[in-house]
């Protein structure tokens, strides 16, 4: 393996020990508020990493577990409940909701100013027009890992692959933004012959939901390269039979590339320290107020 590690665990470890302290310095409690609608396995497996890094960080979480069979009207009742509810700094709805419930309905109920997940059309708006608000929290962890692994942006071609409002959109909008100042192609499913535009690239962003999207050969030696896919395959050999994989071929992308962040251990990690973050600073701003 050629490529530098760049280490999700490591990062998120001393940015969250300047949260911890952030969180002790505060006369209130910040309080993040989860639900969680079904039992989707990965879903169950993020919100319980939620709640233990909330633990750790000295922060209060609630879960609210709602069946499947849960309708639009209760989760947005739910929703409405945490937006008056002062021990509540930051409401977060674990997508994807079931198919019957519409997502865009639910997000628009969170109010803007507890919406530590950045997904509202106001601050998803905010962020296009460059006003402050809160960044949605996988997006701004690859700029953090970017940045840690010392990359300059500025003047470098950014290609993303994936177009969702989570991921691809966002953190496409942050590194062409003012400061950041990449050259961003934003490649998606109907991108023909992505590797022409990959293989072009200073930093590859690659959150398509699908293994092997890119390979050692898409890419130009010493790229930055950036899986943000969390993809179970069945493993019989592993206690839980699965193990996970990125979107991205690691070891032929570690040949090549100058810097590559693995799975697990990479994005993931940031995301969760990028919500406790934007959980702090809620806190911050309604104990200001
Ligand atoms: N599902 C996958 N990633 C996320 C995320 O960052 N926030 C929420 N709410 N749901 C998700």
């Amino acid at each position: 393996m050629g490529a530098k590690l760049i280490d999700g665990k490591e990062l998120s470890a001393r940015l969250r020990v300047e949260i911890a302290a952030g969180v002790a310095a505060l006369a209130t409690r910040p309080g993040l508020a989860v639900i969680l609608v079904g039992d989707n396995p990965a879903s169950v497996s993020y919100v319980t990493a939620k709640e233990r890094a909330c633990a750790e960080a000295g922060m209060y979480s609630r879960e609210i577990r709602l069946p499947a069979s849960a309708t639009e009207a209760e989760v947005v009742a739910q929703v409405a409940a945490l937006n008056r509810d002062d021990a509540i700094h930051g409401i977060l709805v674990q997508l994807p909701l079931p198919r019957h419930i519409r997502e865009q309905a639910v997000v628009a109920a969170i109010a803007p100013d507890k919406d530590v997940d950045g997904f509202t059309p106001v601050n998803a708006g905010k962020l296009m027009i460059g006003e402050e608000c809160f960044l949605p929290c996988t997006p701004h962890g690859i700029v953090k890992l970017i940045e840690f692994a010392g990359m300059e942006t500025q003047g470098k071609h950014a290609v993303v692959v994936g177009r969702s409002n989570i991921v691809g959109k966002p953190v496409a909008a942050l590194l062409a933004r003012k400061g950041a100042d990449a050259t961003v192609t934003l490649c998606h499913s109907a991108t023909p012959d992505l590797a022409r535009f990959t293989r072009a690239a200073d930093i590859v962003v690659v959150a398509t939901g699908r293994p092997n999207t890119l390979t050692g050969d898409m890419i130009k030696p010493g790229a930055v390269v950036i899986d943000v896919g969390v993809n179970r395959i069945p493993d019989p050999t592993r206690p839980k039979g699965f193990r996970l994989v990125g979107d991205v071929d690691f070891a032929g992308c570690a040949e090549v590339a100058g810097a590559i962040t693995p799975v697990p251990g990479g994005v993931g990690p940031m995301t969760i320290t990028m919500l406790l973050w934007n959980t702090l600073e809620s806190a911050r701003r309604h104990a200001a107020r």
